[in-house]
């Protein structure tokens, strides 16, 4: 399924960390660990990790100072750390932003010359510590890709770094680490997967294994999706979104993402709406297109979700719930940031401009 150019070796399900516990003595005897403010701790995969390092005299610190859409400076900060308490590797355990952040820390701790706005200008592949991986949401697929989302410090905007020095060595997938994500994260994170697979579906640099990985995602997530429910969960909801979440990953690592997640990074950035939310607000704008530019493809995410469009759009807009209305002003100095083109436009169905980019804030 996946091919030899694919460097994660990801293990998953219910107690798997446990079962892999020796290969961490792989990496070496000394850790940073990077963790958010919670989840690490509530989903009790801290515990279970440091439980593991203590039997294995692997000796760690903690850097738990990781923000939601992760700072670079924040990155350099626990990358400093993590080479001046001279880590063998780092161990990101959290949601997207800590696991994102973990890559970047990554970078900077085998590059203490690259200041923190540097990094998306560095050589790539750059010299990194390998990064292991602990997802706590379902929803980023930051397990499985390439790609680091981080926030210029400089600047305040997101933007994605990419490369072969992106990826994490080993991947830990236990859906029980996210049973305690509050439920209005797991509908935000669930949104981001979901965006993660239409995107990637509907985009024009979509081939068979892209339709593969994105339809497997939206079937792990039709029953979600269709009722616009995500609560009341048994263990083996909680696997199929977690599932979906790594399907939709791998679909968007070989797709990319269209323009709802980089029009949406500006509702993360200036309204504080959480990424999955922010990206599925543009889901209607982004449905037309597809049904005008490629609807065959649109007309198989109906079939495989089993739903007419009039539902399916309904049912995005009503779980994704943001309440914003962009003036016109404010939407024609925003689109100006990307006149001058930007990747996920042009892979969008039709193609997409700044001026569509204006239309489709204006139309929240
Ligand atoms: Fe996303």
């Amino acid at each position: 399924m996946l091919n030899e150019n694919f460097p994660v070796k990801m293990f998953l399900g219910r107690g798997c960390l446990k079962n892999n516990s020796d290969l961490f003595s792989d990496f070496g005897k000394k850790c940073l660990i990077v963790t958010g403010k919670s989840s690490a701790i509530l989903s009790g995969a801290l515990k279970d990790v440091t439980d593991i390092f203590e039997i294995s005299c692997i000796s760690y610190e903690i850097f738990d100072e990781v923000e939601p859409n992760p700072l670079t400076l924040t990155c350099k900060k626990a990358g400093e750390l993590a080479a001046s308490i001279n880590a063998d590797f780092i161990l990101g355990i959290g949601g997207g932003s800590v696991l994102d952040a973990s890559k970047a820390i990554a970078i900077f701790a085998s590059n203490p010359d690259l200041s923190h706005s540097k990094i998306y200008e560095r050589a790539i592949p750059s010299a990194h510590l390998p990064v292991i991986l602990i997802g706590t949401t379902s929803g980023t697929g930051s397990e499985v890709t390439g790609v680091s989302v981080l926030t210029n410090a400089d600047t305040g905007l997101k933007k994605s770094i990419s490369g072969k020095d992106c990826y994490a060595e080993v991947v830990f997938g236990d859906y029980t680490y996210t049973m305690s994500t509050p439920e209005d994260v797991r509908i935000s994170t669930a949104l981001d997967a979901f965006s993660h697979a239409v995107e990637a579906y509907l985009s024009s640099t979509e081939n068979s294994d892209v339709l593969y990985f994105s339809s497997r995602a939206l079937s792990y997530l039709k029953k979600y999706i269709t009722s616009g429910s995500f609560s009341l969960l048994n263990d083996e909801d909680y696997e199929s979104l977690y599932i979906a979440s790594v399907y939709a990953g791998l679909a968007i690592n070989l797709a990319g993402t269209c323009f709802p997640h980089t029009v949406g990074y500006y509702l993360t950035e200036n309204y504080g709406i959480p990424h999955g939310r922010a990206c599925a607000a543009f889901f209607p704008v982004f449905a037309a297109r597809a049904k005008k530019y490629c609807p065959e493809r649109f007309e198989a995410i109906l079939k495989i979700l089993d739903t007419d469009e009039k539902t399916l759009i309904e049912n995005i807009i009503r779980v994704t719930d943001i309440n914003i209305k962009i003036e016109k002003s404010e939407a024609q100095r925003i689109s100006l940031r990307w006149k001058n083109g930007v990747k996920n436009f042009d892979r969008t169905p039709g193609g997409f401009t700044y001026k569509d980019a204006e239309s489709a804030l204006l139309s929240l």
